[in-house]
C-alpha cells in the first residue's frame, strides 16, 4: 500500500552542531519526527514534522492509566553510505503484540515501515559513521484522549523519533540478581513492550546502581530462582558448549536481538537452547567451570559482555572475557553496515534524500 505522508522540513539542520564523536547518551534529537492520530477508529493524517513539543490534554490517559508501548530500533549507514534498517517488520510486528496485551489498536505495519524509511531517508546525515554507533529509532504509541476512567482510550498518537547514539556500555558489566522486586509475573505485560514495565524497573535499578552494578537481572515472580531478562536485554549463557538463553515465557520479552543472535550462532552451527533456566544452575556452572561466558543481547546495548552476577551475600564470578559474544557481535555489525553478506534478508534500504 502507498501513503500520503506530509513532510514540513525544518528550515535549518541542526545536525551540524553533533559532535559524532562524543555524542550525549538519549538527550539529542534529530530535526523530524513521524507522527499519526488514530481517532474514529483509524489512523490518520500521517506525516514528517519539526521535532517539538507535543501539545497533552491533563486528562490524557496514558498519563494516568499507562496505556503507552513503544520500540527500540537503529538505523545504520552501509559502506556506500545507503540508510539501512534492521528487521524493522519485526518491530512492527512487536509493536502490534505490545498494542494486544495493552488493549490498544494496531498500527498498520506497512505504514510503520514507510514512516521510519521516509523519517531515516530524511535523517540520513544524522546516522553516526562510527563503529559501534548507529541512529536509534524509538516509535511509540501511547494513549491521548481527555478521559478520567478506566477503559481502552478511544484517540492515540503514534510518533517515530530518532536519537544518534554512540556504543552503550565501554566495559564488561556486572548484574544485580533481584530477589526483592520483580519485573513481571505469569499473565502480566511481561510479554508487551509497555512504558509500565520499565517504570516498574527504574527503583530497583537505581538501588542496583548503587551497589555498584550496572543493571538488574530479573528472576522469576513466584520463586525468584527462574531468569528472565535483564534491564534493557536479554542474556545468553555459555554452558559446556551449549548456549542457553531463558525461554520465551509470556514474561520474557521477545528482543529482535535475541532472535538474531540465536539465528547467527545457529548458523555457525553452534547449539541453542531455549529453556527455563535457574540461578542456581549458573552458580554450579560457575564453581565447576563449566560456565564460559555470558552475555546480553538488546537494541540499545547491542551486545553486553557479563563480568559478574551478584546477589544477596555473594559473587558468581561469569568471565572475564567473551569470544564468542565478540563474535555474534562483530559479524551482526559486519551484517547491519554492508561489510558481510546479508545472508538472513534482514537488511532493509531506505534511500538518501535527493538534495
Ligand atoms: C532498546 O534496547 O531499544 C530498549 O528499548 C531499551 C531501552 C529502555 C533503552
Amino acid at each position: 500500500m502507498s501513503f500520503n505522508i506530509n513532510i514540513t522540513k525544518v528550515e535549518q539542520s541542526k545536525v551540524d552542531a553533533l559532535d559524532f564523536d562524543n555524542i550525549p547518551l538519549g538527550t539529542t534529537f534529530t530535526d523530524h519526527m513521524f507522527i499519526c492520530d488514530y481517532e474514529n477508529g483509524e489512523w490518520i493524517n500521517p506525516r514528517i514534522v519539526p521535532m517539538g513539543l507535543i501539545p497533552t490534554h491533563p486528562a490524557a490517559m496514558a498519563l494516568h492509566y499507562g496505556q503507552a508501548i513503544f520500540e527500540g530500533m537503529k538505523a545504520y549507514k552501509d559502506t556506500h553510505g545507503e540508510p539501512m534498517l534492521f528487521r524493522p517488520d519485526q518491530n512492527a510486528k512487536r509493536l502490534n503484540t505490545s498494542a494486544d496485551r495493552m488493549g490498544m489498536p494496531h498500527f498498520p505495519e506497512d505504514l510503520f515501515v514507510e514512516g521510519l524509511k521516509e523519517l531515516v531517508s530524511l535523517e540520513h546525515n544524522w546516522i553516526p559513521p562510527k563503529d559501534g554507533s548507529a541512529l536509534y529509532l524509538r516509535p511509540f504509541m501511547y494513549a491521548d484522549e481527555p478521559f478520567i476512567g478506566m477503559r481502552a482510550a478511544t484517540h492515540y498518537k503514534f510518533i517515530i523519533m530518532a536519537s544518534p547514539a554512540g556504543p552503550f556500555f565501554s566495559k564488561r558489566i556486572k548484574l544485580w540478581a533481584e530477589k526483592q522486586f520483580i519485573r513481571a509475573a505469569h499473565g502480566g505485560t511481561g510479554e508487551a513492550k509497555a512504558a509500565g514495565n520499565y517504570a516498574a524497573a527504574i527503583r530497583p535499578t537505581e538501588l542496583a546502581k548503587a551497589k555498584g552494578y550496572d543493571q538488574v537481572l530479573w528472576l522469576d515472580a513466584a520463586e525468584h530462582k527462574y531468569i528472565q531478562e535483564v534491564g534493557t536485554m536479554n542474556i545468553f549463557f555459555k554452558i559446556d558448549g551449549a548456549f542457553i538463553t531463558p525461554k520465551l515465557d509470556g514474561s520474557v520479552l521477545d528482543g529482535i536481538t535475541r532472535k538474531s543472535v540465536i539465528d547467527v550462532l545457529r548458523n555457525k552451527g553452534l547449539n541453542v537452547i531455549e529453556r527455563l533456566i535457574t540461578l542456581q544452575e549458573i552458580k554450579e556452572a560457575s564453581q565447576n567451570g563449566t560456565l564460559e561466558e555470558a552475555f546480553g543481547a538488546g537494541t540499545a546495548v547491542g551486545i553486553a559482555y557479563i563480568q559478574e552476577i551478584g546477589l544477596e551475600g555473594e559473587t558468581i564470578h561469569v568471565s572475564d572475557e567473551s569470544p564468542v559474544g565478540l563474535e555474534i557481535n562483530n559479524t551482526l555489525d559486519a551484517i547491519k553496515t554492508g561489510k558481510e553478506e546479508d545472508k538472513f534478508g534482514w537488511m532493509l534500504k531506505t534511500r538518501k534524500e535527493l538534495a
